[in-house]
């Protein structure tokens, strides 16, 4: 049977990106666009996220324009906008979205974001039955997609988010040049590393030579921490040049003598609206009480942006093309309030439409690191963990320089 037009001639998608950016949203964006205008869809692109959307709108038409995906952050720029009621925003301005989707005559829209956006999606789907198909993003890497990781026999459940593969690469190139300097200086440097809640980003330091790390999922007790400082020690005392790396994330949960409690250190005491304090400064402490209680040499590096920034890696241009294939089977069963995933953790070669599913945008959630990557005792992330890594960005970037010297007696 020939179709003597497009499937979806005459209608309209349009895309959004909201929350912290990553280096792979423009290739999502371009990967929907491209498929979407094969099925005769127009696309627009909703500037800054929900904000986009409210007083007159900000539409910007990407139907037939030339769109670079490889390079990084999002060109629809991103807000952390919340269209529903908040602490800091008590007024609803869901009738401001619903008024301007009826009025640019969006008739399906694509978010992407972490839990904050789409959870926002979900709801104008559930309360409004808007046709929302979310779209995965985070370098945290803690949104729930239910992505399985065989090791060893053993399923564990794991996360693949865009934008988390770039940064995990980013990270451990980063780790790899740190290392010099602390091995120059018999240093430690304990590298900050963004991830509110979860450590998933954190761990990918130990692809660029780090070998131990401290993640938000385990709080540093009064005792703990003392265990720390030990393990920290002999690590220390049995590298080769007398030097470590350890990455921490922001989020650390840290025993301050000060207050007697285990907190979080905040960079501000403002909140964005989805209820989020901004985090910073646990690397800083922490180096200081090392140097105090072991008398070596430590100094805080935080990698902030760094790991948000840059072009889109390989590994995550080929994930977010096959995510958005799974966008045109969910757009041409009219399979709305979904989310596309990836069921298993794959290397590249296998990142493909077949091996991708869909998940109700209800279930959509945070997800921790899984316990089976984390060594609480030994503070370190674990061969299963390694495993997981190897998938998606294939080898260490570890350099040694192996300076063996012969000593002179004069
Ligand atoms: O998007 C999540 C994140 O990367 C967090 O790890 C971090 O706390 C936050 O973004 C910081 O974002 P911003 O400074 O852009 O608000």
């Amino acid at each position: 049977m020939k179709l003597e037009q497009k499937l979806f001639k005459g209608k309209t998608l349009a895309i959004l990106s909201g929350g912290g950016d990553t280096p792979a949203i423009n290739h999502s964006i371009e990967s929907i666009r491209n498929r979407a205008s094969l099925l005769g869809f127009k696309v627009y692109g909703i500037r800054k996220g929900w904000k986009g959307l409210l007083g007159d709108g900000d539409i910007v038409d990407l139907t037939n324009q030339p769109y670079d995906g490889w390079y990084g952050g999002t060109a629809l720029r991103s807000s952390r906008t919340n269209p529903f009621p908040s602490k800091k925003n008590p007024e609803s301005r869901v009738p401001q979205v619903l008024k301007n989707l009826a009025k640019y005559k969006i008739d399906v829209l694509v978010t992407i974001g972490g839990d904050d956006t789409n959870g926002a999606a979900k709801r104008l789907f559930e309360t409004e039955g808007i046709p929302v198909i979310g779209y995965p993003k985070t370098i945290d890497n803690d949104l729930r997609t239910r992505t399985m990781h065989t090791y060893q026999g053993k399923e564990i459940e794991a996360v693949l988010c865009p934008g988390f593969p770039s940064a995990a690469k980013a990270m451990s190139e980063f780790t790899s040049k740190i290392k010099t300097t602390a091995e120059s200086h018999s240093r430690i440097i304990v590298m900050e590393v963004m991830g509110r809640d979860a450590g998933w980003l954190t761990g990918s330091a130990i692809f660029g030579g780090a070998k131990l790390g401290l993640v938000p999922e385990f709080e540093i007790t009064r005792e703990r921490k003392e265990v720390f400082f030990e393990a920290v020690k002999e690590a220390y005392m049995k590298s080769r040049n007398r030097y470590l790396v350890i990455p921490v994330s922001e989020g650390v949960r840290w025993y301050d003598e000060k207050t007697g409690k285990v907190d979080v250190v905040y960079a501000s005491s403002e909140v964005d609206e989805y209820g989020h304090p901004r985090f910073g400064g646990i690397s800083g402490i922490i180096a200081s009480e090392l140097y105090v209680k072991l008398g070596i040499e430590a100094r805080a590096q935080i990698s902030g942006y760094y790991p948000r920034a840059g072009h889109c890696r390989k590994y995550d241009r080929r994930l977010t093309a096959t995510l958005a294939d799974k966008v045109v089977d969910l757009l041409l069963r009219e399979d709305y309030g979904q989310m596309p995933v990836l069921n298993k953790i794959v290397p590249f070669m296998e990142l493909e439409e077949f091996n991708t599913s869909s998940i109700d945008m209800g279930t959509v959630g945070n997800k921790p690191l899984s316990t089976e990557y984390y060594d609480i005792e030994k503070f370190s992330f674990t061969d299963a963990y390694c495993d997981f890594l190897k998938n998606i960005l294939d080898q260490p970037e570890v350099e040694d320089f192996r300076y063996d010297f012969p000593v002179v007696i004069p």
